[in-house]
């Protein structure tokens, strides 16, 4: 009898779960149907309504997952396209798409990504009526969802039946790492480029394979073809086949990015139905953040400030960056940071770092220059006998510089970023015209809040997603 082969063993089981998984993500026939008729009476009535309007459409069509089948029956939205002349402005465009959008959808609104959009409902599907330009040249567009006719085009003519079904298992293997989308909140693999790597890779597995053994950075560069140059902070870079100055995983984070290689190995090594359930967090409450605060002796402080009117797109950049530059100026400061983390909600910002110590040390430490500059003068005037902020010095390390150590006054994390706050810079629309409307407090003074809870979670509950359940979050 041949010895059991572990790999060939977890690679019939990887079948099995694949296999399962796909048949309960496949839409049925009957589904499809109603999809492919949405389609061609959604394209249908809005030329209706361009020539009613005698609006000057060039062509409407259905793009994005829809149109090809890839998309995941519990978060299917149409993709609408409207295209219109490269030379009509751009005011007319978005009035034109608005338009036509809201003749045919019910229930519209107007939502914000680069550009304006119509979202609606038509014959119970979410609808996305989105505005472009017919261009001729996906590498020249004029906006940035010109590219989407081509991508269509491109998609459409490789894939089968067989890789539209791996591209749902893909998916749904991303959703559950809460890795999939390329919005800004999100910073993960869009649907094109889930589609691209399936293609590439020939299904999920393989894609996987290949996965699991990328170093970050990481270039998939076409035989033949002089790999895209890399930006230092692109995780992924691949170029987009019908514009390849485009890097299609330009949105995609590093953090994410590891996540999927790490997971791929995981997964191939011991594939199991959970890699595509639902994806579900175990629960966590503001209890069991605080229960792990007190386990940890560490303090949380919060920097609360009013949300500016922006989507989240424009928002979660600047919220990641003014996170960064608090958690930075706590460290500078005398603080050891732990960890920051970032919550929004309508009304409100949430900054949270954490740090070992709610207070810094009394004793500050600075450097002064090396004997023998000319900085000596300045800095043996400011810190000379006098300057009863002095506790020990000036005098000489071994290094043979000079130091001093000084009182500080404010030891307290919120009293330190209170006095800092004026002078940093938390991102264009976040930094608050009034330093007075930023509020900056431990976490007890913070009213409990989803937005507050879902950043303790990710400052307080980091784990790799698969190695679930979560250990007890509290002892009580
Ligand atoms: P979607 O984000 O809806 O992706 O964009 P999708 O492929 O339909 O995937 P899911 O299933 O909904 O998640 C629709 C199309 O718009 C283009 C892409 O061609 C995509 O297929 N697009 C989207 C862009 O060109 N640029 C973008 O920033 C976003
Ligand atoms: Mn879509």
């Amino acid at each position: 009898m041949p010895a059991p082969d572990p790999a060939a063993s977890a690679a019939r089981e990887a079948d099995r779960v694949e296999e399962s998984a796909g048949r309960q993500l496949a839409p049925s026939p009957e589904f499809l149907d109603r999809v492919r008729r949405v389609r061609e009476s959604l394209v249908e009535k809005v030329e209706a309504a361009a020539h009613a309007r005698n609006s000057p459409l060039v062509r409407a069509l259905v793009a994005g997952s829809a149109a090809r089948g890839t998309f995941l029956t519990d978060r299917l939205d149409v993709d609408l396209f409207l295209l219109f002349p490269p030379d009509l402005p751009r005011e007319r465009l978005r009035a034109e798409g608005l338009a036509l959008g809201g003749a045919v959808l019910t229930d519209t609104r107007v939502r914000y990504a680069e550009h304006p959009y119509l979202r609606g409902s038509f014959e119970g599907f979410t609808v996305d009526a989105v505005p472009g330009y017919a261009v001729s040249d996906p590498a020249r567009p004029l906006s940035p969802v010109d590219r989407t006719p081509f991508h269509q085009e491109y998609l459409s003519a490789r894939e089968t039946p067989e890789l539209v079904g791996q591209v749902r298992l893909a998916k749904q293997f991303l959703r559950r790492l809460g890795i999939y989308g390329s919005e800004a909140r999100t910073e993960g693999l869009s649907g094109y480029l889930v589609e691209l790597l399936v293609l590439r890779f020939g299904s999920l597995r393989g894609l996987l394979g290949a996965a699991r053994s990328w170093r970050i950075p990481v270039r998939l560069a076409d035989p033949g073809r002089e790999p895209p140059r890399l930006p230092a902070d692109v995780a992924l870079i691949l170029a987009d086949p019908v514009d390849p100055n485009r890097n299609v995983a330009s949105a995609l984070s590093r953090r994410n990015l590891a996540t999927l290689i790490l997971a791929a190995g995981a997964y191939l090594d011991r594939p199991t139905d959970l890699w595509f359930s639902a994806p579900s967090s175990p629960p966590f409450t503001r209890a069991d953040a605080e229960h792990r605060i007190g386990e940890r002796h560490s303090h949380v402080t919060v920097v609360v400030l009013p949300r500016p009117d922006l989507v989240d797109d424009t928002l979660y950049p600047q919220v990641r960056k003014a996170e960064r530059t608090l958690a930075e100026e706590l460290g500078r400061s005398g603080f050891a940071v732990l960890g920051s983390a970032a919550g929004a909600d309508p009304e409100r910002v949430y900054l949270l770092v954490e740090v070992a110590h709610a207070l810094r040390s009394p004793v500050r430490q600075r450097d002064g220059p090396p004997a023998g500059i000319d900085r000596v003068g300045q800095f043996l005037e400011k810190w000379g006998v006098g300057n009863d902020e002095v506790l020990q010095g000036p005098f000489v390390r071994e290094d043979g510089s000079l130091a001093v150590e000084s009182r500080v006054a404010v030891r307290e994390a919120e009293g330190a970023l209170r006095a800092a706050l004026p002078r940093l810079s938390l991102g264009k629309d976040l930094t608050p015209r009034d330093p007075g409307t930023a509020e900056v407090r431990p976490l007890r003074e913070i009213a409990d809040s989803p937005a507050v809870t879902e950043a303790l979670r990710a400052l307080l509950a980091k784990q790799l997603p698969w190695l679930g359940p979560e250990r007890p979050p509290s002892r009580r």
